[in-house]
């Protein structure tokens, strides 16, 4: 069994108006909070009315507008008013790119430098502001892990950055609020789930405990996304992908295996770098081309375990045979809940994926660690076959 560490240490409070207990579980934070959000959901469904009522003996500043694949432009704004008003804590609500911005404002709070330095460079974060997410869009797993991934226009990267400082103090969670996310985002967020898990359960070795637990995440992740896009209001189903999304990027999935360098992120930030496309529609086009450059000899049984134990293949089918069955059942589903089968669906041309493919190799140099190893050949071959 493959060695492992985790380190968890962020308090997760979900159900019905866990939002209430927003002043219990911040009372040591200090008195003044920047409330991060996005476009206007939070403020449109009332969460953010909610939070300023909650927090109303504290003195509140607001940076909203964070863009999906947020941007270092709004980051740095983030870190100038916490710099220049003394802002204590942050508050983000909203959905991934929100809660990844705050942990990226709450180490640049701290440096002296440009915040792109601590993206480029994450050892350079020494210190960091507490965050209190309130989640609104079940999916990235950032309210549960230490990490962020943010976009630089200029330059035409979106890299990840991470440190144990950044993990959420506590996340609160009301399925309720998810309830208003719109069909292409509730099923985006599937898809980035389903791919979080499958990028670490299809690796070079298995584990008998958290293979398992992966297996379930797929199932529940399937059969609730169906539920909830037929019924946006099922609150059973939101529940079980909120609870998906916080345990499919927190490193649970992975420990007892061989870690993944996470292929298909890797190539997703790269398309979302230059053609700023939704992270879940990306990863719902690549991950079944992924596939099917990484079937040999030597990966399919694993892929074949996959097709058994999440799609009810048949186990006595030869293994190659049932991965290949399992990789037209992982298209078939994201096609169900409607994403993209290619990146032209999405605007993609063929006109980066060069600069794509170098920018990859030099700043994931992991990848040779995948499932197949995958170099510039491969990421090109993958990309060329999703057009
Ligand atoms: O901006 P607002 O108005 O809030 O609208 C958002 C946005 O348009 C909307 N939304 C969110 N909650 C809503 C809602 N609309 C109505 N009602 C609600 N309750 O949904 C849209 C997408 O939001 P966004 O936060 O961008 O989506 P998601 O949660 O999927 O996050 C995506 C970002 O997370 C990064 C991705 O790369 C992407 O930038 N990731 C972060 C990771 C991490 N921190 O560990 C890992 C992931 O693999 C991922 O890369
Ligand atoms: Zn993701």
């Amino acid at each position: 069994m493959h060695p492992y560490g985790l380190y968890l240490p962020t308090r997760l409070v979900f159900g019905e108006n866990a939002i209430e207990r927003l002043p219990e579980l911040t009372k040591g934070f200090g008195k003044k909070v920047l409330i991060v959000t996005g476009g206007g959901s939070a403020r449109r469904n009332g969460i953010l009315g909610r939070a300023r009522e909650l927090l109303r003996d504290r003195e509140i500043f607001e940076l909203s507008g964070v863009e999906p694949n947020p941007r270092i432009t709004t980051i740095r704004k983030g870190v100038e008013i916490c710099k220049k008003e003394g802002i204590e804590w942050l508050l983000p609500i909203g959905g991934g790119s929100v809660i990844d911005s705050a942990k990226a404002i709450a180490a640049g709070a701290f440096y002296e430098g440009d915040a792109w330095d601590l993206v480029l460079d994450s050892s350079k974060i020494k210190k960091a502001l507490p965050i209190l997410v309130v989640l609104t869009n079940a999916a990235a797993g950032s309210e549960y892990d230490d990490s962020g991934v943010i976009s630089c226009l200029e330059t035409h990267e979106k890299l990840p950055f991470g440190s144990p400082l950044l993990a959420p103090a506590a996340s609160v969670m009301d399925p309720a609020y998810t309830c208003t996310v719109p069909a292409k985002h509730t099923a985006a967020g599937a898809a980035d789930i389903f791919s979080h898990t499958l990028e670490q359960y299809l690796v070079a070795d298995g584990s008998i405990l958290t293979d398992a637990m992966c297996e379930g995440m797929l199932r529940t992740v399937i059969e609730c996304t169906r539920r909830v896009l037929k019924n946006p209001n099922d609150l059973d189903a939101r529940g079980q992908l909120m609870m998906a999304s916080s345990f499919g990027c927190c490193g649970l999935l992975s420990i007892g295996r061989t870690p993944s360098p996470w292929p298909c992120h890797a190539i997703e930030h790269e398309l979302s770098a230059w053609h700023d496309i939704t992270h879940g529609e990306g990863l719902a086009v690549i991950t079944p081309h992924w596939m099917r450059w990484s079937l040999t000899e030597k990966t399919a049984p694993r892929l074949a375990q996959y097709g058994v134990r999440v799609f009810g293949l048949d186990p006595k089918a030869p293994a190659m045979e049932n991965a290949g069955k399992a990789i037209e059942k992982t298209s078939g589903f994201f096609r169900s809940i409607g994403m993209p089968a290619a990146l032209s669906e999405l605007g993609v041309t063929d006109e980066h994926f060069e600069a794509m493919a170098d920018h990859a190799v030099l700043h994931r140099p992991l990848l040779s660690t995948a499932f197949r190893p995958l170099d510039r050949g491969g990421i090109l071959a993958i990309l060329r076959a999703s057009l």
